[in-house]
């Protein structure tokens, strides 16, 4: 039995066996290629939020299909009871690449915290030293785990689960002096994002990455960042700690790191490392064969390929071009961000999941945050054809909000029920085929699954 192109038996599967934990877009993705998805109509899709961060190289990318597809010949699975060369090698090329001496290996973002968490806490412990508290920001998203729920400065990720994790202390961001007060005797890290991507792709200022190293340093608290979301090339950087000239004691990855394949990874210094001992941590998945060999041909592609020029590149004509659109329409409040993690912030005349569902419909995907902010983080392969496209789509439907009143679903005072946005969606999914298709996006017959990529 197969339920894979048949969209209306997939739902009801999905409804009926998965955990109702996500809310979907009524469409399911068949195949891809570069930076286009296609539906189980054929239907094409520009991606521009490339599996939220995690699809750098896009869809069916040579190098990655053809080295996970070898490899899964070759062995896919071998525990962490004997040495793994794929593993060695992505632990040597994460090293040279950044400031870290020693990578430990997991299976996503939420892992790779869980690790620095614990390890911050045991390296206090084996110096005798009672440190326990970590500090983060408001707003912060760190993981879906008990202990990651409790880093996270929301209170909606972490409320359902109470009595949470103890030991953990939110301030405000990019607030040096607020950060100050809230350090004391038994503060062990601060752990930060230096954009805050779940929450709206939020910056972190120079000059207080700058102040929080110096304070780090002088009380002797370890400095982690999570950069699931911004490492591995997303902000114009192997990892985005680099735009700030300010190294961390532990970092995590995970995301763009496997290109797909899920990975995650905790790097730290030599001198962090004497806070773990064997036995410590583990994971039976994290490290095997097969993430490995996906995690190095990620990274050596993005070296070899000139993949972080290209996300200067097309990240300079984005900004440029959106900054543009900025000065157009007054209803773009702000364009933040930095490489190919960017996200528009709109007034209250337009939502958020409005403007998805707009650009869903004409055949491009990106993420709402919140009420009012879009994101992106398209595969770092894009071009800024594609990126062009993208704007051309956004200026249009901008264009086409006349008054308050015209469009559905994009005015806050007028924000639909549950059940109208799941009509409205199954709606868009049907009518999109029948529009006219300026932007050349939309094929109103299933696409040629082995169409070229005309559009770079
Ligand atoms: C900054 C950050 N940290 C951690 C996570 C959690 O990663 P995962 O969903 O792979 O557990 C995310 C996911 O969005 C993230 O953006």
């Amino acid at each position: 039995m197969s339920i894979e192109n048949d969209l209306s038996l997939i739902q009801d599967y999905d409804k009926n066996y998965c955990l109702q934990v996500f809310k979907l877009l009524p469409v399911a993705f068949t195949k891809g290629k570069g930076c286009y998805l296609y539906d189980t109509e054929g239907r094409k899709y520009l991606d521009m939020i490339g599996g939220i961060a995690v699809n750098c190289l896009g869809y069916g990318h040579p190098k990655l299909s053809s080295a996970i597809s070898k490899q899964a010949k070759d062995i896919i699975h071998a525990c962490n009871y004997y040495y793994i060369p794929q593993k060695a090698e992505l632990a040597y090329r994460l090293c040279r690449a950044s400031f870290a001496d020693k990578a430990f290996f997991c299976n996503s973002g939420a892992e790779a915290n869980e690790a620095a968490i614990k390890l911050a806490r045991s390296y206090f412990y084996y110096k005798d030293i009672n440190k326990y508290e970590i500090i983060t920001a408001d707003m912060s998203f760190h993981g879906r785990t008990m202990g990651t729920v409790a880093a996270t400065g929301q209170a909606k990720f972490s409320k359902p689960f109470e009595p949470g994790v103890p030991g953990f202390v939110h301030v405000p961001f990019n607030d040096i002096e607020a950060l100050i007060e809230a350090v004391n005797p038994k503060t062990a890290a601060i752990m930060l994002e230096l954009i805050q991507g779940e929450s709206g792709v939020h910056p972190a200022d120079k000059d207080y990455i700058i102040q929080v190293k110096k304070l780090c340093a002088e009380k002797g608290i370890i400095l982690i960042f999570d950069e699931v979301q911004t490492g591995i090339g997303r902000t114009g950087k192997m990892f985005c700690y680099q735009n700030y000239g300010v190294v961390p004691d532990i970092m995590t990855l995970a995301k763009g790191l496997g290109g797909g394949v899920p990975i995650g990874a905790m790097l730290c210094t030599n001198e962090m490392a004497t806070g773990m001992r064997p036995g410590d941590h583990g994971s039976t998945f994290g490290g095997n064969p097969l993430a490995c060999t996906a995690g190095n041909t990620v990274l050596e592609t993005i070296e070899d390929d000139g993949i972080i020029d290209n996300v200067k590149d097309v990240s300079d004509e984005l900004f440029e071009k959106l900054n543009k659109l900025r000065s157009k329409y007054n209803c773009i409040r702000s364009v933040r961000g930095m490489g190919l993690l960017i996200g528009i912030e709109f007034d209250d005349t337009i939502t958020a999941q409005g403007m998805r569902e707009q650009l869903f419909s004409m055949g491009i995907l990106v993420s709402a945050i919140g009420t009012s902010t879009i994101r992106l983080a398209p595969p770092l392969i894009i071009s800024k054809a594609q990126a062009g496209q993208f704007i051309k789509a956004l200026d249009k439907i901008l264009k086409n909000v006349a008054g308050p009143k015209t469009v559905f679903g994009m005015i806050k005072d007028a924000i639909p029920s549950k059940k109208q946005i799941q009509d409205k969606a199954s709606s868009v999914n049907n009518a999109r085929i029948d529009k006219i298709d300026e932007l050349g996006l939309l094929d109103d017959k299933p696409a040629d699954p082995g169409i070229s990529d005309d559009d770079k």
